[in-house]
C-alpha cells in the first residue's frame, strides 16, 4: 500500500469516528439520515394529530387558544419528560385535547420532530 492511500484511509477512519460521535448528541448540522426519516414520520403524526391545535411550524400562532406552539415544547418540558407524558397518556390540563395512545416508535418519531422544530 502506497503512503499516500495509507494517509487516505487514515483520514477517512478519522472522519467516520467523528461522524459517529457527533451523531450521539444530534446537534443541529449532523442530523442524520436515520433521524431525519424519524422527524419526518414525527412530522406527519403532529399534522394528524395535533396541527389542529398547535402550530406544527417555525413560527405563527397554534390555532387553539391557549396551546402551545409545538416549536416551544422542547425549551419547556425535557423531551424525556414529554416522551415519558406521552406514554402514559397526556391527559393533564388538557381538558379539550383527545387522549392519544402512542407506540414508542410513534412517540421516537415525534421527539425527533419536535428536536428539529426547536433548533
Ligand atoms: C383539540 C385541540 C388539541 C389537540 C388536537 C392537541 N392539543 Fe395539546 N393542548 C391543547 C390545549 C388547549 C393545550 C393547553 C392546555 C392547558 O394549558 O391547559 C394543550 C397543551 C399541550 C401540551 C402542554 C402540556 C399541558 O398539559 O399543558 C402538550 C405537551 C401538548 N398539548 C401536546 C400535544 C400533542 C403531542 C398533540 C398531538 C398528538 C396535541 N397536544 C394535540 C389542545 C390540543
Amino acid at each position: 500500500m502506497s503512503k499516500a492511500l495509507k494517509r487516505v484511509l487514515a483520514a477517512a477512519i478519522a472522519a467516520s469516528a467523528l461522524v459517529f460521535c457527533a451523531a450521539v448528541p444530534a446537534g443541529a448540522s449532523d442530523v442524520s439520515q436515520a433521524q431525519q426519516d424519524l422527524a419526518n414520520q414525527g412530522q406527519m403524526l403532529a399534522e394528524l394529530n395535533c396541527a389542529r391545535c398547535h402550530s406544527i411550524k417555525a413560527s405563527g400562532n397554534s390555532a387553539a387558544m391557549g396551546a402551545p406552539p409545538m416549536r416551544e415544547f422542547a425549551q419547556k418540558w425535557p423531551l424525556d419528560a414529554l416522551a415519558e407524558a406521552l406514554a402514559e397518556g397526556i391527559v393533564t390540563g388538557h381538558p379539550d385535547m383527545p387522549e392519544f395512545v402512542f407506540t414508542p416508535d410513534q412517540i421516537s418519531a415525534l421527539m425527533a420532530f419536535l428536536e428539529t422544530l426547536a433548533e
